[in-house]
């Protein structure tokens, strides 16, 4: 997507071939910045502190960071430690274990003297496939976005639709396109009138700051909503559709993403607003059938909800503390809506029900596990 009309992606190769680039998602939407990757300890870093964030992009990310930690150690050993050194980084993003595991295979037969060549051309790979496949999930997920117009009349005269979306599965989340906004961009650059209403998503304001300067950027109606405010307007008629994004989605259909999506999976289902979700293959952990119980749940330092960032009326950044001093705060990252509460899911093949029966009706090669 473009910023201030030069296309970027969120990682990319410089033009050595070795030192990679991101763009460090803790400065936005204040500052645009960009950061060079140049160790395994850098890409692990970013990671954890979220300098690169959302599931895709985690897992691009770890798979140039193997490609980096090659360059400084291509034996067994080398890639043993990156492997394991990334994998600690975030526990709930299966793409990071996806991303790994498709790194290690590309490289571990082969002899040294290949395996740095062999790990960054993967890792580019596995870029170009993510785009590809956002690109994809936003035609399907467009369609969607288009019936809602045609049965509300929107466009002809009066009238939008109304999406709503939880925390940032867009450009940012992703190497680009983005997952639960690709069909917005696209609904929105096919002449379709789209509002999105974008919760702010705390503790880390993703929806707030992410979403919002995403949006923005490219020209799309939104509103930015507290977290608790969706379920009254789908009480009110102002909510069409929800889409959002998911780190790991089991065989069933279980969907973990951002904390707060299961309420408004709960508010969507109470009053008859369709809830989808959009996610690459990369995000479905084939091995998991009960999201609740298996998932595991990221836990982030209580720092994240006591406290928050922003500009002061001069222009400068500040950190200031919004919780009572003393008490203490739980931060948990993510959790589990059910597939039950699931209208789709928006992959790149097609939109699937929310059910094993659904997703193995896209992916029959996962039929044996
Ligand atoms: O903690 P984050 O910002 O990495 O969480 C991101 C999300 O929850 C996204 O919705 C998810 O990764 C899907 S990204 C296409």
């Amino acid at each position: 997507m473009k910023i201030d009309g030069k296309p970027y992606r969120t990682i990319w190769l410089e033009e050595d071939g070795r030192t990679v680039r991101i763009i460090d998602q803790t400065k936005l939407p204040f500052r645009f910045e960009t950061l060079a990757l140049r160790s395994l300890e850098d890409a692990a870093r970013a990671i954890e502190i979220m300098q690169v964030r959302g599931a895709p992009c985690i897992g691009a990310t770890a798979a140039y960071g193997v490609a980096v930690a090659l360059a400084e150690d291509a034996s067994d050993e080398g890639l043993e430690k990156a492997v394991a050194r990334l994998g600690r980084t975030r526990p709930t993003a299966v793409n990071l274990r996806w991303a790994l595991e498709e790194m290690a295979a590309a490289v571990r037969n082969r002899p040294r003297a290949e395996r740095v060549a062999a790990a960054y051309a993967r890792a580019a790979e596995i870029c170009d496939e993510d785009v590809e496949i956002c690109r994809r999930i936003g035609e399907h997920g467009a369609k969607l976005i288009e019936a809602a117009a045609r049965r509300k009349g929107a466009g002809k005269g009066e009238g939008r639709v109304n999406v709503l979306t939880h925390c940032n599965a867009g450009w940012l989340a992703t190497v680009d396109w983005g997952t639960a906004l690709a069909p917005i961009y696209m609904a929105h650059d096919a002449g379709i009138p789209v509002h999105v209403w974008v919760d702010e998503t705390r503790p880390r304001n993703q929806g707030a700051s992410l979403t919002a300067y995403e949006l923005g950027g490219h020209g799309v109606p939104h509103t930015i909503v507290v977290d608790n405010a969706g379920g009254h307007l789908m009480q009110h008629g102002e909510v069409d559709l929800c889409i959002v994004g998911t780190d790991r989605t089991t065989r069933t259909g279980d969907v973990a993403n951002k904390i707060g999506t299961y309420l408004k999976a709960l508010a969507a289902h109470d009053n008859g607003v369709p809830f989808y979700v959009a996610l690459p293959h990369t995000t479905i952990d084939w091995r998991l059938r009960d999201g609740v119980r298996e998932i595991p749940i990221e836990e982030r330092a209580q720092e994240e909800v006591t406290r928050l960032t922003g500009l002061d009326e001069g222009g400068a950044l500040r950190t200031v503390t919004v919780t009572a001093p003393g008490s203490a705060a739980a931060n948990y990252a993510f959790d589990v809506t059910p597939a039950r509460l699931v209208t789709g899911l928006v992959t790149e093949r097609g939109v699937a029900e929310a059910s094993e029966e659904g997703l193995l009706r896209l992916y029959p090669e996962r039929r044996d596990g």
